[in-house]
């Protein structure tokens, strides 16, 4: 018989660590996953085990590992976001506290190298792994601290991407646009309002569910994805494509002039 194949989702435990965890078994990518999570919450499958983690802390991921005794196929860096103070968080505004400002790129980025660097030197040939980045690691946004900690996201992928890949290890990262989860939740209650300022500002006017995430997850994961690595893929409904850089305007003589055309 096979080896069985084991996946690690950290952040597995809802959002959309939860839908890539549904997604890697459910269309084939791994037979059993273990979840890395602050949360312990049980998930309904016998497939699933979850163990209780912070991935910003060292032995805390090594306990976990320890626990689930067995090396991964795949592993996904998921975990991140801010669970604690939402989108307001004093580590966001332009001069933000350092203090803050640290635990944010803790969170979102440093988390990624530490679980990678406990659990990568045991990964073999065939090997995959992704982390979720984010479209605010792509472009200027707001959320400075966690923008700089994703854009640092995808800019070690394409580095680790190197030295893995004479090993036969993969790595990629997924940049998720807009999806209506807590962060969302929090920082636009009214529904009307987030239709309105957010999702009629996506090309595709349509915001993004965790199943579109989780889906460029498992296929990033999985063998039909051999020849990739080192990339970022946007998940934004056409987001991150940028604005036209001039707009239209009528010239004084009276065409309308259009970038691009349109
Ligand atoms: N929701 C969005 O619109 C969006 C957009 C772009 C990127 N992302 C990214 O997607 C990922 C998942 O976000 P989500 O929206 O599903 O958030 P979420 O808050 O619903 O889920 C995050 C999960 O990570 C766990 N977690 C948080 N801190 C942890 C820690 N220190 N150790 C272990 N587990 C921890 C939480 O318990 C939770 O289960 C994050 O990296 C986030 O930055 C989300």
């Amino acid at each position: 018989m096979d080896e069985e194949r084991l996946a690690i989702v950290t952040g597995g435990a809802r959002g959309l660590g939860l839908a890539m965890v549904d997604a890697l078994l459910g269309q084939g990518v791994v037979d059993r996953v273990a979840v890395f999570d602050l949360l312990d919450d049980p998930i309904d499958d016998e497939r699933v085990s979850v163990h209780r983690c912070d991935v910003t802390d060292a032995g805390s991921v090594r306990a976990a590992y320890a626990e689930v005794g067995a090396v991964p196929r795949v592993l996904v860096n998921n975990a991140g976001g801010d669970p604690g103070s939402g989108v307001t968080a004093a580590a966001n505004g332009p001069f933000a506290d350092p203090g803050e400002f640290r635990r944010m790129v803790d969170l979102n980025f440093t988390s990624a190298h530490l679980v990678t660097s406990i659990v990568g030197p045991d990964l073999t040939e065939g090997a995959a792994i992704c982390s979720t980045a984010s479209i605010a690691g792509q472009v200027a946004s707001p959320l400075f601290a966690y923008g700089a900690a994703k854009c640092a996201v995808i800019h070690w992928t394409k580095s680790m991407a190197r030295v893995l890949g004479p090993r036969g290890i993969r790595i990629n990262a997924v940049a998720p646009g807009i999806i209506r989860t807590i962060l969302w939740e929090q920082l636009e209650p009214d529904i009307d309002r987030y239709k309105q300022n957010v999702v009629s500002r996506i090309p595709l006017l349509d915001d993004q569910t965790p199943e579109d995430i989780a889906d460029a997850v498992a296929f990033l994961c999985s063998g039909r994805a051999r020849s990739i690595t080192g990339q970022t893929l946007a998940i934004d409904g056409g987001m991150t494509a940028g604005e036209p850089i001039f707009g239209s305007w009528e010239t004084a003589d009276g065409r309308s002039w259009s970038s691009p055309p349109g």
